[in-house]
């Protein structure tokens, strides 16, 4: 996958895996890497798939209805495409934390949807219920962080709470964080999101 890894100077921290919205590339969310360990490594990576010349990291049928069976190809294809890139660079596959903005976000919560060992944490920014009437694996020692908007017309707060849910009934430690806005990335849900890394990582 098209990516940039940035090595960091610390090799305990954790890899911050990047992971940008609907038309967005590898570039987005460099600076909230910063925000939230500017010593981790960073590995960015763009979405394999294009709509409308958009990139996305799956496909959907329409908005905020997603084609499953490439969700499931996509989700298993960033999962390998991990194991090789932790192979290359030379980091802990065991400690990964994603970072993911809305389409970013579902395909993160999908790796912990798919994958008991894919994260060992993640960040998400305005995320979607990625399926549903799945068996989620054990989470246990997982933590995630999910920053939703009460207005927010693409992740309605339901389905913000219902994610919560699902991922606890796994096992998962979950915060939730709400701001009084709509689906965009505010820089106050980052300073929050930053506060909840610094928890979990010390
Ligand atoms: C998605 O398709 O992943 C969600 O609708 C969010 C987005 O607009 O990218």
């Amino acid at each position: 996958m098209k990516h940039i890894f940035n090595k960091g100077k610390d090799a305990t921290r954790p890899t911050l895996l990047l992971l940008h919205g609907t038309g967005g590339n590898e570039l987005d969310l460099l600076p909230l890497a910063g925000r939230i360990d500017d010593e981790a490594n960073v590995l960015s990576v763009r979405g394999n798939v294009l709509e409308n010349g958009m990139p996305r990291f799956f496909r959907r049928l329409a908005e905020g209805v997603f084609d499953e069976e490439d969700l499931i190809f996509r989700t298993k294809e960033l999962n390998d495409f991990l194991n090789e890139a932790a192979q290359k660079y030379g980091f802990d596959r065991d400690n990964i934390i994603a970072i993911g903005y809305s389409n970013g976000a579902n395909i993160a919560a999908s790796l912990l949807f798919h994958y008991q060992n894919a994260l060992k944490g993640a960040i998400l920014h305005h995320p979607m219920v990625p399926r549903r009437g799945v068996e989620l694996p054990d989470l246990t020692d997982k933590s995630v962080f999910i920053a939703a908007g009460t207005n927010d017309p693409i992740c309605s707060p339901a389905e913000s709470t219902e994610l919560q849910s699902l991922l606890e009934k796994a096992n998962a430690n979950v915060e939730l964080h709400w701001e009084n806005r709509g689906h965009q990335l505010t820089l106050d849900e980052v300073e929050a999101a930053a506060a909840w890394y610094k928890r979990i990582n010390s």
